[in-house]
């Protein structure tokens, strides 16, 4: 399973704030590959809270990914446009994942309700959008990796 992480955030790309949800869900992703061979990630592609550069970066790793996770910009902010961007690139929209994942994640914390991360297809690929903390990726992560191989499966 080839899968691909992409932080959106306006200051880990300008390199005013280190980046610590991309990598979090790196090594997620690297140590599910321990119990299963077939998954794996690479470095996270930073870009800035700017549809069209969300856009890019979904466009350009869904030629070689199966599964696009993006971290940030879920959120209610003038700058939060994941979703937005999100919308323009899928097909076909994954209404089951975003309410698992949202009714994970109201277990957590009431600011789930605050997020509002999509789910969809586009040809094979899947994208996911998760909030930009570490903590968030965690618990998103928690939700989507029991059925990550399944919905893949699903796709081929
Ligand atoms: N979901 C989970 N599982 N855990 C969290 O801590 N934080 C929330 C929400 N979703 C959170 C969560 C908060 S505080 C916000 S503001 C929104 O995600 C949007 O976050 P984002 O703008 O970083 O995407």
């Amino acid at each position: 399973m080839r899968v691909s992480v992409i932080t959106v955030s306006d200051s880990s790309h300008a390199g005013t704030r280190a980046d610590e949800s991309g990598p979090k869900l790196v090594e997620l992703v690297d140590k599910s590959l321990k119990v299963n061979a077939a998954i794996n990630a690479g470095s996270p592609t930073v870009v800035p809270d700017e549809v069209a550069a969300i856009r890019d970066a979904l466009l350009e790793n869904c030629k070689n990914s199966d599964v696009i996770i993006t971290t940030g910009g879920t959120g209610f902010s003038k700058r939060d446009v994941t979703p937005e961007a999100t919308l323009e690139v899928i097909e076909r929209r994954c209404s089951g994942l975003e309410i698992a994942m949202h009714i994970g994640s109201l277990q957590k914390t009431p600011m789930a309700a605050l997020s509002r991360a999509i789910v969809g297809i586009r040809g094979s690929t899947l994208i996911v959008n998760m909030p930009g903390s570490v903590k968030a990726v965690k618990e998103c992560w928690e939700i989507l990796e029991p059925v990550l191989n399944h919905a893949i499966n699903l796709l081929k």
